[in-house]
């Protein structure tokens, strides 16, 4: 395979400013990153968001299986091998599913609002998106130690099927995490771009959080 770089599949049109400007009329886009740890429950609550304010939820772990299980992919197996070892895929994979995912949704609906869970998890896809795409608007952080979040993981692999759900990966995901995706959330953090909730109780519990974090950042419910 030739070096990611120069992969015609990847190669966007040359831009010097972001595709989005903030926001939520025409040519704009409202982005909100979902952080947290591997089974931390950024999927779950985000489908409440969904549901509540009326974003589109594009997780970044769910487009990169999608590519990986999609006929005639050239970058399945690449992406089958980082997720198993809990490694970051390279970023230009990932920022373009993103790219393609929001712009399509765009066309199809009409939404400019989206939850994008899972993602930046390495300083690099933070950079690239944020200069390439758009700058999100605040990143959501769920907060919670490693041991709750191992027994979650767990649980939720003796039915989810995923090929990471396991003792080892779950060790490794972890690792990733601490050693390249936190630095990210500190420097977000810097940017003052951060409300964190604490998502150690009940589904229920995490939510009352997630909305007090969305009033703090001045977006409202649907029909409101
Ligand atoms: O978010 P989720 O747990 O579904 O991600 C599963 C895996 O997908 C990660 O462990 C990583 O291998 C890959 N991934 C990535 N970059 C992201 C999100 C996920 O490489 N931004
Ligand atoms: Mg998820």
């Amino acid at each position: 395979m030739p070096p990611l770089k120069d992969n015609p599949a990847l190669q966007a049109p040359k831009r010097n400013q972001p595709l989005f400007t903030p926001g939520t009329a025409a040519n704009q886009a409202l982005v909100v990153f979902v952080l947290g740890g591997p089974g931390a429950g950024k999927g779950t609550q985000c489908a409440n968001i969904v549901r509540d304010y009326g974003f589109q939820h594009l997780s970044a772990g769910d487009l990169l299986r999608a590519e990986q299980d999609r006929e005639g992919s050239e970058f399945g197996d690449m992406i089958k091998s980082y997720i198993k070892e809990g490694q970051i895929v390279p970023m230009e994979v990932t920022v373009q599913l993103l790219e393609n995912a929001m712009t399509g949704a765009i066309e199809k609906d009409g939404s400019r609002k989206f939850l994008v869970d899972g993602f930046p998890r390495k300083m690099d896809q933070a950079v690239a998106f944020e200069e390439k795409v758009v700058k999100s608007r605040f990143t959501l952080f769920f907060d919670l130690a490693e041991e709750d979040m191992r027994k979650r993981l767990l649980k939720r692999g003796e039915t989810s099927g995923r090929s990471d759900d396991n003792e080892e990966s779950i060790t490794k995901r972890f690792r990733t995490f601490v050693e390249t995706s936190m630095p990210v959330v500190e420097w977000f953090e810097k940017d003052g771009r951060v409300v964190k909730v604490d998502a150690r109780k009940s589904p229920e519990e995490v939510y009352e959080g997630v909305k007090a974090a969305f009033e703090k950042e001045g977006i409202e419910m649907k029909g409101k």
